[in-house]
């Protein structure tokens, strides 16, 4: 029996699925999480849902590959083919925060009781701001890296907060290296802007204005 052995990215995203929850893995592709956590014995049954037939031919395929039973395939864009009391525990893992965030918001799920786990490839800043402006919040978040790429992993429930300002919506809510190399990245671009033949200002004032409420929140 082959056993999962997860990435990084991937295991950062399990070890926050507490054991017992009931968990909907959507955009599972080839269920490595769905199979790790049944491996794991972390859960007795998961949904693995793709919106493509493609990946989740690729998801029974790991399930049979390991021996593994208890996974519930559906095929369905977003929480479509889910139903609230199905879950609680929602995945969404390597996709773009504003995907995630349109997932969330054609879904109208009532979020309480349940938690989000959410790890956005790009679009941060979007995904938490579309969060907190619809009565959820980020519990806990963490960075972890695999092959020299940082990831988020972030753990939201409901409950409405006020709006983290832009450092904390861009860069995290504590100094991590991310924050560090976001400004680097930042500092090369705003060179770049101030060269250009033809800057342009409002580009140029966004830039400054998140480096500055950088260096306010991390105390640079
Ligand atoms: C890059 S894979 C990520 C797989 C896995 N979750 C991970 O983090 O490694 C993204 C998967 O999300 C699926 N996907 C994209 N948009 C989706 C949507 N709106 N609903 C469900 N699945 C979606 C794609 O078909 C693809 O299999």
């Amino acid at each position: 029996m082959e056993k999962i052995r997860l990435t990084p990215r991937l295991l950062a995203v399990g070890k926050m699925i507490p054991p017992g929850a009931k968990v909907a893995d959507v955009g599972t592709d080839h269920a490595y999480l769905p199979v790790w956590l049944r491996q794991e014995g972390i859960c007795e049954r998961v949904i693995a849902s793709d919106i493509a037939p493609g990946p989740l031919d690729s998801a029974r395929a790991s399930a049979r590959r390991c021996e593994v039973d208890g996974i519930d395939f559906r095929l369905c864009p977003g929480l479509e083919g889910i139903l609230p009391g199905e879950a609680d525990t929602v995945v969404l893992a390597g996709m773009s925060g504003e995907t995630m965030a349109g997932i969330l918001a054609d879904a109208e799920w009532d979020w309480t009781g349940k938690r989000l786990i959410l790890q956005p490839m790009t679009k941060r800043a979007e995904l938490l701001a579309w969060l907190y402006e619809h009565g959820l919040h980020v519990r806990e978040e963490r960075l972890v890296e695999e092959r020299h790429r940082l990831y988020w992993v972030l753990c939201a429930e409901k409950g409405r907060e006020p709006m983290p300002r832009p450092a904390c919506l861009w860069a995290g809510f504590t100094e991590t290296e991310y924050a560090r190399r976001l400004r680097r990245q930042l500092e090369r671009s705003l060179a770049g802007q101030r060269k250009a033949r033809e800057p342009d200002p409002a580009e140029v004032r966004r830039t400054e204005e998140l480096l500055e409420d950088m260096k306010d929140a991390y105390g640079w």
